[in-house]
């Protein structure tokens, strides 16, 4: 894993956009993995201003949700087919065609998973998944005790994800109670990974990432046996860290250009 911590969100969008644009940049059909929430926001941005300035062409490139609130329609403005379009397809010029997200309205959600994978893998796999975290260290929307080798399919979301996200809806009894997520093993064959986690609210939960023990308690913590992550955190966020003046020892030994290229 290689942790960059820096100054703020801006940065740490900056950071993950370059990475992101050095992964998939030069090729013509890239399959790109995306996330809902705040946190990839300024990634977001740092990607559609590559592509304004014309040194990144997402025209040709795919992208796949990680997750759907089960029983809102894509025309919901809190859906995450409404807010992927928002935020990332509509600003970064992808084919709206090529915009995958599971179906939360499927009669028979598990099956609906079983056809997301397989979209997946008719795709070509992921290139680049980026992830944010919930401060219980969920990815996607595997909550604690989500199989670590588990595949896209309904799951029951805690109070605590349902109160994070009511920022988005009227009160907590409008976020819905269930939702498809990518499995915590189908996260695993994305090629390279970027996770962005910004403030202390996520401390405790990037620590359990990068450092805790592999554990079903800390859904994220089972990027561990990834090869290529990178996690990209500001000061707070990094607040928990053991290990972080080593972190900062091997960042201050590469130059950012040879980074972004590893
Ligand atoms: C969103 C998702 C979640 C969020 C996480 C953090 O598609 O899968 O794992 O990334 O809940 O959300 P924010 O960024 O809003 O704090």
């Amino acid at each position: 894993m290689e942790v960059v911590v820096c100054r703020d969100a801006d940065e740490v969008g900056r950071v993950a956009g370059a990475r992101i644009a050095h992964l998939v940049g030069q090729r013509p059909d890239p399959v790109l993995g995306v996330a809902t929430g705040s946190s990839p926001l300024a990634t977001y941005a740092d990607l559609a201003r590559r592509v304004r300035e014309g040194s990144l062409d997402l025209r040709g490139a795919t992208a796949f949700a990680l997750d759907e609130y089960v029983g809102l329609p894509p025309e919901h403005p809190q859906s995450y087919a409404a807010t992927i379009r928002r935020d990332f397809a509509e600003p970064v010029g992808l084919d709206p065609d090529r915009m995958h997200v599971p179906d939360g309205t499927a009669a028979n959600p598990d099956e609906a998973g079983r056809r997301y994978d397989e979209a997946i893998a008719a795709a070509g796999g992921i290139d680049v998944q980026l992830l944010g975290i919930g401060a219980n260290g969920h990815i996607g929307f595997n909550e604690p005790s989500s199989s670590l080798a588990s595949r896209t399919r309904m799951k029951t979301l805690t109070m605590a994800t349902r109160e994070a996200n009511a920022r988005f809806f009227e009160s907590v009894d409008e976020v819905p109670t269930h939702c498809l997520t990518q499995g915590l093993g189908t996260i695993m064959e994305a090629r390279h990974v970027v996770l962005v986690a910004t403030g202390e609210a996520k401390a405790e939960a990037v620590a359990g990432c990068v450092e805790g023990p592999v554990s079903t308690s800390c859904p994220a913590s089972v990027l561990q046996f990834h090869p290529k992550v990178w996690v990209v955190v500001d000061e707070a966020a990094a607040s928990r860290l053991r290990n972080r003046a080593y972190y900062d020892e091997v960042l201050a030994n590469r130059p950012p250009s040879q980074l972004i290229a590893d």
